[in-house]
């Protein structure tokens, strides 16, 4: 393991990193770009490789649509609603593509791979249909669009991690950075569509992940999150050195980066975190102690339905593990209410299992059914809006209690917190975050810190999303 944090044969890969990326200048580019991005961190993760692929090819970026040549909407289709987002957007743009002639606007991400070149006939002013295994292609495909010609390429394929591919940091703060350990989904819950959007999963070099955090580090970034849909099975094999590394090696060889460094990771299958991850977040002071573990429902019929793999009572030990283990340890889940036949029953069992895991923090969302997923082809969409909604409402509702209760349970105790920055409400105030992934302002009166700086304050107040201290 030290041989592979020591190893710079890969070193090459990964330099030129730009972080100023933006330019007033026009002159300065042959054509601008602009990128707006939706979904998951992925996908804005991407984003930065794409900003990285363009500007090799000479083009600069910019943060206004209306200055851009080339406008790229990097898409996601986990539900519904996050694709009618995308038409609407779309539409906005036409008028931008009528008022300046040559604009040529590209659709890229999940929509892209899902619709494919339907999304052509359906969206007549998108000139590219790029999928997100195919960005090293976008010089050759603007090129087609320049010339009149519709470009499409949502090739998937079973081996891209774009590893050697510097990302350009496009709106980061300077602290917390995402880094991709790995892409694609090999789980088919029934309900998603991401193993369509972003194919098979495979492992990016661990040599070139650990130069690019070792790299953020070196640039003054604090926290880097390692990003896949599943990063539990992270599995790697160094043919130079012989070795393989699994997810928890990751860890350790990202936390032995620094100590001053932060390391985190997003997101873990609860049928695939195991011991080994634990102890190893046990051992290190600076890996932290924070665990997504998303379990979607709290009945066990409906999630095999779900096709998640585990059962309640299954998920349930999981939970105990991660208490006796990483005892104050922050967790979060993600719920989808009114699934295809959920009863009352089925709904009760998931207030119950919030309860019984007093989550830090939740995301909701109410079932969208996505054509071509297992749940659309096998079950039917039974449950009625009106239901969906109310049982969302209580999942909500009962989270935000729970939120309140985790912030007040810290009221008195002193956490050891990163600067992130000023806080929203006053310059006087900043705004940093405890390894638990909790939000907590405190006054800077009274001391010389800095953004990217660590203290530690004490917990005087709270409300159900932040902290307040002071620092000691
Ligand atoms: N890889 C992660 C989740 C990625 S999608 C995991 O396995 O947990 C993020 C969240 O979106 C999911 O956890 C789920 O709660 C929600 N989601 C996915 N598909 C959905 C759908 N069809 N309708 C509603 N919510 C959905
Ligand atoms: Fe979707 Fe399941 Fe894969 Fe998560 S693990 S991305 S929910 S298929
Ligand atoms: Fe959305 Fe694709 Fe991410 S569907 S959630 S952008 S992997």
């Amino acid at each position: 393991m030290i041989d592979l944090l020591n190893n710079k044969v890969h070193d090459e890969l990964r330099q030129g990193e730009a972080f100023a990326p933006f330019t007033e200048d026009p002159n300065a580019y042959r054509k601008r770009f602009y990128i707006e991005s939706y979904g998951c961190q992925m996908n804005f993760a991407d984003s930065e490789i794409v900003a990285s692929i363009l500007q090799d090819s000479g083009f600069g970026a910019t943060r206004n649509s209306e200055e851009a040549d080339l406008i790229f909407l990097n898409t996601c289709s986990i539900r519904e609603k996050a694709e009618q987002t995308i038409r609407k957007r779309l539409t906005e743009f036409r008028k931008q593509k009528i008022a300046k002639p040559g604009t040529l606007v590209g659709v890229l991400g999940c929509m892209a791979e899902r619709l494919k070149s339907k999304l052509l006939e359906e969206e007549k002013l998108v000139d590219m249909v790029v999928g997100p295994d195919a960005y090293r292609s976008l010089p050759a495909l603007i090129e087609e669009a320049e010339g009149g010609q519709k470009a499409v390429n949502v090739l998937l394929s079973r081996d891209e991690t774009y590893a050697d591919i510097s990302p350009v940091r496009l709106e980061s703060n300077g602290i917390n950075g995402y880094v991709s350990i790995m892409r694609g989904c090999n789980n088919m819950c029934s309900f998603c569509v991401v193993p369509f959007t972003r194919g098979r999963e495979r492992s990016r070099d661990a040599v070139s992940i650990v130069n690019e955090c070792r790299d953020l580090f070196e640039r003054g970034f604090r926290d880097l999150t390692l990003l896949g849909q599943n990063v539990d099975s992270y599995y790697w094999h160094d043919e130079v050195n012989n070795e393989t590394v699994t997810f928890a090696g990751l860890l350790e060889l990202t936390a032995m980066i620094s100590p001053l460094l932060r390391i985190r990771f997003s997101t873990s299958h609860p049928k695939d975190i195991t011991d080994d991850v634990l102890h190893t977040m046990a051992k290190h002071d600076n890996i932290c102690k924070y665990i997504h573990l998303p379990v979607q429902s709290g009945s066990t019929r409906i999630l095999q339905l779900m096709n998640r793999t585990y059962t309640r009572e299954w998920y349930l030990a999981k939970v105990d593990r991660i208490r006796q283990i990483l005892p104050g340890c922050g967790i979060s889940s993600d719920f989808i209410a009114g699934f295809c036949t959920e009863t009352e029953e089925d709904h009760q069992d998931t207030l119950s299992l919030m309860e019984y895991s007093q989550y830090d923090l939740s995301y909701m969302f109410f079932y969208s059914e996505r054509p071509g997923t297992l749940a659309h082809r096998r079950y039917k969409d039974d449950v009625p809006m009106d239901i969906k909604k109310r049982r969302l409402q209580e999942i909500v509702a009962l989270q935000n209690k729970l939120s309140l209760d985790s912030n007040r349970r810290d009221l008195g105790k002193t956490f050891r917190v990163l600067i992130e920055g000023d806080s929203k409400r006053s310059p006087h105030d900043w705004m940093a975050r405890t390894g638990e992934n909790k939000v907590i302002v405190f006054s800077k009166k009274g001391s010389s810190l800095n953004k990217g700086d660590y203290a530690d304050v004490t917990v005087t107040d709270c409300t159900k999303a932040t902290m307040i201290g002071t620092i000691i």
